[in-house]
C-alpha cells in the first residue's frame, strides 16, 4: 500500500488531495509545518516518514506579484523542488509534481501536447518550466510532472468560489471572453493524482485538465445560471481592460494524448465535473442568500 506525503497541503489542491488520501497513510504538511525552501529539512521529513509517494502542491502561485519577485517565486518554485526531487530519489520515492499551463507562450489554436515547446510569458511561467525541469533532471526515472490549470474547488479562494458569491448577491460582472482554459475541478486532479500514485511508475507529463474549453465569461455565466441568477448579469470585455502585471495567456488548452497513451482516461469534460461540483460541494450549492438589487459590474479575471 502506498503512502503519501503531500507538500503545500493548505492549498486548493493540497486539500481536496488531502481529503481523498486514505488518512492512516498520508502526511499532509502545510507550510507553516514545512517550507519546503528549506532544504534541509525538506529532505529531513522525507527521510523520516520516508513516504512513497510524495506530491508536491506547494508553489509560488501569485502570478502578478511573481513578475516583481522572480527570484522568491524561483526559490519555491524551482529550486526548491531540484532539492525535494534529490531527497525522493535518494528514498527512491516516487514524486508526483505539479506544473501549469503557463509554460507555454499561450497563443496556440489547438490543445498544447505533452512535448510541445514550453514557452513561457511571465515569471510565473519561467519559474514553474524551471521546477519541472529540475525535477525531471534530478530523478527522472520517479518524477510524475501534472500540469493543471483553471482549478476551482471549495478549499480557497478561486474564480468559480467567486463568481458564485457574486450570483448569489446579484451583482453584475463584467468578465474577460477572450482567454480559452479548461475549468477544472481540483477533485478529479486529486483523483488522476491517486492514480498515478499507486499504479506503476510513469514518469514523465501528464496535462490533468478538464475535457473541452471555454471562456472565463462562459464559465462566469455557466456559474451564475447553476447558482439560480440571471446569466445575463455577466457581461464580456477584453483582457485588455484589466492591465494585469502578467499576461494572462489567451489560448490555456491542453491535449490529454498522455493518459491515453498509457492507458488511463483523461478528465472529464468541463460543464459534466462543475455541475457535480455543484451537486457535491456545499458551499457551492447552499442558496441561503437571497438576491440584493443590481450593482454596477466588477470587473473579474
Ligand atoms: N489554481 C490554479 O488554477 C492552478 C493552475 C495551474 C497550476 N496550478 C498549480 O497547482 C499547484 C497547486 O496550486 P493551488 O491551486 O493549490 O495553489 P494554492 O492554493 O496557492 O496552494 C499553494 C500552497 O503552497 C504553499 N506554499 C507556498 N510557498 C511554500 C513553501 N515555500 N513551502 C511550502 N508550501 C508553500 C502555499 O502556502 P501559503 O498559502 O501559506 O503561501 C499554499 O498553501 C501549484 O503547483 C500551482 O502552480 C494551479
Amino acid at each position: 500500500m502506498s503512502s503519501w506525503l503531500i507538500t503545500g497541503a493548505g492549498g486548493l489542491l493540497g486539500t481536496e488531495l488531502r481529503n481523498l488520501l486514505p488518512a492512516h497513510s498520508t502526511t499532509a504538511l502545510s507550510r507553516e509545518i514545512l517550507d519546503i525552501t528549506d532544504a534541509t529539512a525538506t529532505a529531513d521529513a522525507i527521510a523520516l516518514l520516508r513516504p512513497s509517494v510524495v506530491v508536491n502542491c506547494a508553489a509560488w502561485t501569485d502570478v502578478d506579484s511573481a513578475e516583481a519577485h522572480e527570484s522568491a517565486a524561483r526559490a519555491v518554485n524551482a529550486t526548491a523542488v531540484r532539492g525535494l526531487a534529490r531527497a525522493c530519489r535518494r528514498g527512491r520515492i516516487r514524486l508526483l509534481h505539479i506544473s501549469t499551463d503557463y509554460v507555454f507562450d499561450g497563443t496556440g489554436h489547438t490543445p498544447y501536447a505533452e512535448g510541445d515547446q514550453p514557452e513561457p510569458r511571465t515569471a510565473y511561467g519561467r519559474t514553474k518550466l524551471a521546477g519541472e525541469r529540475a525535477a525531471l533532471a534530478e530523478h527522472p526515472a520517479g518524477t510524475t510532472v501534472v500540469r493543471t490549470a483553471w482549478l476551482y474547488g471549495p478549499g480557497g479562494r478561486n474564480f468559480v468560489h467567486t463568481m458564485t458569491e457574486r450570483a448569489r448577491t446579484g451583482e453584475p460582472v463584467a468578465v474577460v471572453d477572450d482567454q480559452h482554459g479548461q475549468p477544472t475541478w481540483a477533485r478529479d486532479v486529486a483523483e488522476r493524482l491517486l492514480t498515478l500514485g499507486t499504479g506503476p511508475a510513469r514518469p514523465g507529463i501528464f496535462h490533468a485538465t478538464a475535457g473541452g474549453r471555454a471562456t472565463w465569461y462562459e464559465l462566469a455565466r455557466e456559474v451564475y445560471q447553476l447558482t439560480g441568477a440571471d446569466p445575463a448579469l455577466v457581461t464580456p470585455i477584453p483582457s485588455v481592460a484589466l492591465n494585469r502585471p502578467a499576461p494572462r495567456p489567451a489560448w490555456s488548452v491542453l491535449g490529454h494524448e498522455g493518459w491515453h497513451a498509457t492507458g488511463l482516461a483523461p478528465l472529464r469534460h468541463w460543464r459534466t465535473a462543475l455541475h457535480d461540483a455543484f451537486r457535491t460541494i456545499p458551499s457551492f450549492h447552499d442558496t441561503g442568500h437571497t438576491p440584493i438589487a443590481p450593482r454596477s459590474p466588477a470587473c473579474v479575471r
